[in-house]
């Protein structure tokens, strides 16, 4: 099939790379030259494993063409697929701007013939009818163009996003059109995972359910981490015990300093929007939200009553989680902001994402080459993202260039008592300090 990703981020791109290497003609449609000229040359402009190589692979099948032009892609494609991005306005709304204008842009290319409009964008419900509605408007004098619209969110996982992408656990396809519906169908033939055929209102809410779902299992790992921090109690051996029950499960049930990233607090804040704009309750929408912003404020907050003013302290990882660069509403922006306002000096070290957390502090903080250097000269360490190299540290080097040999793990990447026997005072979220 011809296909068109309207969109180079995570989804469009990634999602593009994999449909591109199943031999399908894949154009990628964006609005940034400097941008679209990168991509031509290999550079997926995201830090992604594999996914530069599927990139340059493709490419070089020819397989993937880049533009910046509607009127190149549109009318060659059976599948327009829209992945630009929907982000959070400052009341938590999804901001729909670009959607609606590409969907505009769309409308007056679409050929003779049948196109399925299939959006991939996390978008409120609704949204679907109303691109369906906006297209049909502008059509309306050619009666010779076909299309329906369809829903077919995404769920890949940033930092795994090419295997989740080849691998998902499910494929949804939103739509009332039997004919959109047997066009998808035939087009992910060749990826695994459960087919859920279902409309498109459904469609857009299965997206915000996962995500609010997730977000609502993180926060509440966070609330029994407090629980066991009060009690004496343990919320390894909490959560251990409660994810083996099948119906419940282990996954996303790890405390520490909260959820990040372009997806959970974005969609956690769009679903209360959408609640309210129904008279649903978001009461428990609103808590998770507001655990997971309380779980990085106690992170500062155990910090600086353990240290003193003034003193150095080392950061590791910086990405709102390991195999990222993203720093978006990662926990490590607010954390260095709360230090830093308490008056403490901070050197940073992130495998990926320090030129980004560079843009944001400058030089109010110190980066480094690498994580051991990091140390030296500080007081404590602080673990904000749990990057496998951290995971396995060499512990003789951090206590010979540790001043004091403090270490907060907001992550639990450590085993508290091997940490009490190499003296280390060691601090980590719902577990004993021993
Ligand atoms: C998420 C969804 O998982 C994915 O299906 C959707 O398509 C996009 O949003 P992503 O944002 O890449 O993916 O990250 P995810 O792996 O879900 O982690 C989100 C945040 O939750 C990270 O900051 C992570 O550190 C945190 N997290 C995750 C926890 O704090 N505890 C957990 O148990 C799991």
């Amino acid at each position: 099939m011809t296909l068109t990703f309207i969109g180079h981020g995570y989804v469009g791109l990634v999602t593009a790379c994999v449909f591109a290497d199943f031999g399908d003609e894949v154009y990628i449609l964006g609005r940034t030259p400097e941008k679209i000229s990168k991509l031509k040359q290999g550079d997926p402009l995201i830090y992604e494993p594999g996914l530069e190589e599927l990139l340059k692979k493709n490419l070089k099948e020819k397989r993937i063409k880049f533009t910046l032009e509607f009127s190149e892609c549109i009318p060659k494609s059976d599948i327009v697929f829209i992945a630009v991005g929907t982000p959070m306005s400052d009341n938590g709304e999804a901001d729909l701007t670009s959607i609606y204008d590409v969907a505009q842009k769309v409308s007056t290319q679409l050929k003779k013939g049948y196109t399925v409009v299939c959006c991939k964008s996390t978008v409120p419900v609704g949204t679907n009818k109303k691109i369906y509605e906006l297209i049909e408007k502008n059509i309306l004098k050619n009666k010779n163009i076909k299309f329906d619209v369809a829903s077919c969110p995404e769920f890949l996982r940033e930092g795994s996003s090419v295997n989740d992408t080849f691998n998902p656990d499910r494929v949804v396809i939103g739509t009332d059109s039997k004919k959109a519906r047997e066009t998808l169908l035939e087009l992910h033939k060749p990826i695994n995972g459960k087919r859920i055929i279902t409309d498109i209102a459904s469609a857009e809410l299965i997206k915000y359910a996962s995500n609010a779902m997730l977000a609502t299992k993180i926060s509440f790992a966070n609330l029994f981490a407090q629980f066991a921090e009060k009690s004496g109690a343990d919320v390894e051996a909490i959560m251990n015990a409660v994810g083996l029950d099948k119906r419940i499960g282990r996954s996303f049930l790890y405390p520490g300093i909260g959820f990040g990233g372009s997806c959970l607090p974005k969609d956690v804040n769009a679903l209360i929007h959408i609640s309210k704009t129904y008279g649903i309750d978001p009461a428990l929408l609103e808590s998770v939200t507001k655990i997971n912003i309380e779980s990085r404020e106690r992170f500062i907050e155990k910090v600086a009553s353990n240290l003193r003013e003034g003193w150095q302290i080392c950061l590791w990882g910086l990405s709102f989680k390991p195999n990222t660069d993203d720093i978006r509403e990662a926990p490590s922006i607010y954390i260095i902001e709360g230090l830093l306002n308490k008056g403490f000096k901070l050197k940073v070290y992130d495998p990926a994402a320090q030129e980004k957390v560079k843009k944001i502090f400058g030089d109010r903080i110190s980066y480094n080459q690498d994580q051991y250097s990091a140390l030296k000269d500080c007081d404590a360490l602080c673990i904000l993202s749990e990057w496998n190299q951290f995971k396995e540290a060499d512990f003789e080097k951090i206590k010979k260039d540790l001043k004091s040999d403090v270490i907060f793990d907001g992550r639990n990447i450590y085993d508290p008592i091997k940490m009490k026997k190499m003296g280390f005072k060691y601090y980590s979220v719902g577990r004993k300090v021993l």
